[in-house]
C-alpha cells in the first residue's frame, strides 16, 4: 500500500442503509479514497449480537456490499470485504477482550441501549461488541475512523484498549482517532427529532432509508415533524426545523445562512417538499447503480473474495506480531 494514513471503517447489514448511515458515514468514505489508504467492512459478526434471520443476515451483507459499492466506494482504490471472511478479527478479538474491562463493557450505552430493547438476548456478544470492534481497527492498525456521532464511545474504548495493550507490551497499536463530519454527524428521527434516525425504529416514517424511491421519500419529508412556528432558522429548540436543514445542507451543499434565505417568508409545506426532493435526487444514482450491481452476482463475488484476501494479507502480520507479543509460541 502508498505511504498514506490509513482509514478503516464499516457498517452492520441489519437491513438497507439509512439516510443517517449515508450522511453521518457512508457517503464520506468514498471521497477519502484520494488521500488515504482505506480499508472499508461489512460487519456482519457484529450484526448476530442481535438475533438475525439466517437467510436475511445472508441477503443483507450481499446487499449492504453492493450498497457501498453504489455509494461510491471503489474496490480498485480500497479493501472492501465482509466481516466474516477474514478469521484475524475473531482471532484479535479474543486479545483485545483479554484486555478490556468489565467495568469499562458496562459503561457502553449501546450496550445498555440494546439489553433494554432485547432483554431475552442480553448475551455476551453484544457486551463484548466493542472488543470486535477495536479489533477491526486495530488489526489494520488505522490512523482514522470515519464515524457518526453514535459511535465516538466506543472509539474512545478502542483507544483506550490499544493504549492499554502498548504500556502491558510495549508501543505497537497505532491509537486511532475518530474522524467525525461537521455536519450531519447525528441526522435525527423525521418523527421524534430528538433522538438518531435507527434502522431499527418501529416507525417507517421516521427513517429515510437510501433505497427508498423518491414518492416514499418525499411523503415521509411530508410527514415529519416540527414545531408550531413557521420560521426556517437554524436555532436551540427546533430540533426538527435543524434536522431537516442539516439533511437539506448535506445534500446541497448549501449552507444555513443561504438555506433560511431560500425559504425566508415561505411555510413549512415548501420547505419539507425541497428536503425531500433534494434527498430523491441526490440518492438516485445511488439506487440505479445498486440496482446494477446487485444483478451480477459474480461480479460481486469477484469482488469481496478479493477485498478478503488482501485484508487478510495485511491483518495477518498485525495478528504473528500480536501472538509473539503476548508470548505465544511460534507456529
Ligand atoms: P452502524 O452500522 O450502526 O452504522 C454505520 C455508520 O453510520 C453511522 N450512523 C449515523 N450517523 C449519523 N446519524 C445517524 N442517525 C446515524 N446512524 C448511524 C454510525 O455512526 C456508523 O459510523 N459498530 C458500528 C460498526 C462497526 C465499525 C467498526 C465502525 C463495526 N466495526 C470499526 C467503525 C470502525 C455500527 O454499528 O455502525
Amino acid at each position: 500500500m502508498e505511504d498514506k494514513k490509513l482509514i478503516f471503517s464499516g457498517i452492520q447489514p441489519t437491513g438497507t442503509f439509512t439516510l443517517g448511515n449515508y450522511i453521518g458515514a457512508v457517503r464520506n468514505w468514498g471521497p477519502l479514497q484520494d488521500d488515504y489508504n482505506c480499508i472499508y467492512c461489512v460487519v456482519d459478526m457484529h450484526a448476530i449480537t442481535v438475533r438475525q434471520e439466517p437467510a436475511k443476515l445472508r441477503q443483507n451483507t450481499l446487499n449492504s456490499y453492493a450498497l457501498l459499492m453504489a455509494c461510491g466506494i471503489d474496490v480498485e482504490k480500497s479493501i472492501l470485504f465482509i466481516q466474516s471472511h477474514v478469521k484475524t478479527h475473531a482471532e484479535l478479538n479474543w486479545i483485545l477482550c483479554c484486555n478490556t474491562q468489565f467495568g469499562e463493557l458496562s459503561r457502553m450505552t449501546q450496550f445498555k441501549d440494546k439489553s433494554k430493547k432485547h432483554p431475552d438476548d442480553i448475551n455476551a456478544g453484544l457486551f463484548t461488541y466493542p472488543s470486535l470492534m477495536a479489533a477491526d481497527i486495530l488489526a489494520y492498525n488505522a490512523d482514522l475512523v470515519p464515524v457518526g456521532v453514535d459511535q465516538k464511545q466506543h472509539l474512545e474504548l478502542a483507544r483506550n484498549i490499544a493504549q492499554r495493550f502498548n504500556q502491558r507490551y510495549g508501543d505497537f497499536f497505532t491509537v486511532p482517532e475518530p474522524y467525525i463530519a461537521e455536519v450531519g454527524a447525528k441526522v435525527m428521527s423525521l418523527q421524534e427529532p430528538s433522538k438518531k434516525m435507527s434502522k431499527s425504529d418501529d416507525n417507517p416514517n421516521a427513517v429515510i432509508l437510501i433505497l427508498d424511491d423518491k414518492d416514499t421519500i418525499i411523503r415521509k419529508f411530508k410527514r415529519a415533524v416540527t414545531d408550531s412556528e413557521a420560521e426556517v432558522v437554524y436555532r436551540e429548540g427546533k430540533d426538527g426545523i435543524n434536522n431537516l436543514m442539516t439533511i437539506y445542507s448535506s445534500v446541497t451543499g448549501k449552507d444555513f445562512k443561504s438555506i433560511e434565505a431560500e425559504f425566508a417568508g415561505k411555510g413549512y409545506g415548501d420547505f419539507k417538499l425541497a428536503v425531500g426532493e433534494a434527498v430523491a435526487d441526490h440518492l438516485e444514482p445511488v439506487r440505479t447503480e445498486f440496482a446494477r450491481l446487485i444483478q451480477d452476482k459474480a461480479y460481486l463475488k469477484e469482488c469481496y473474495t478479493a477485498g478478503a484476501e488482501k485484508a487478510l494479507r495485511y491483518s495477518q502480520r498485525t495478528l504473528n506480531k500480536v501472538y509473539r507479543k503476548v508470548g505465544f509460541v511460534d507456529r
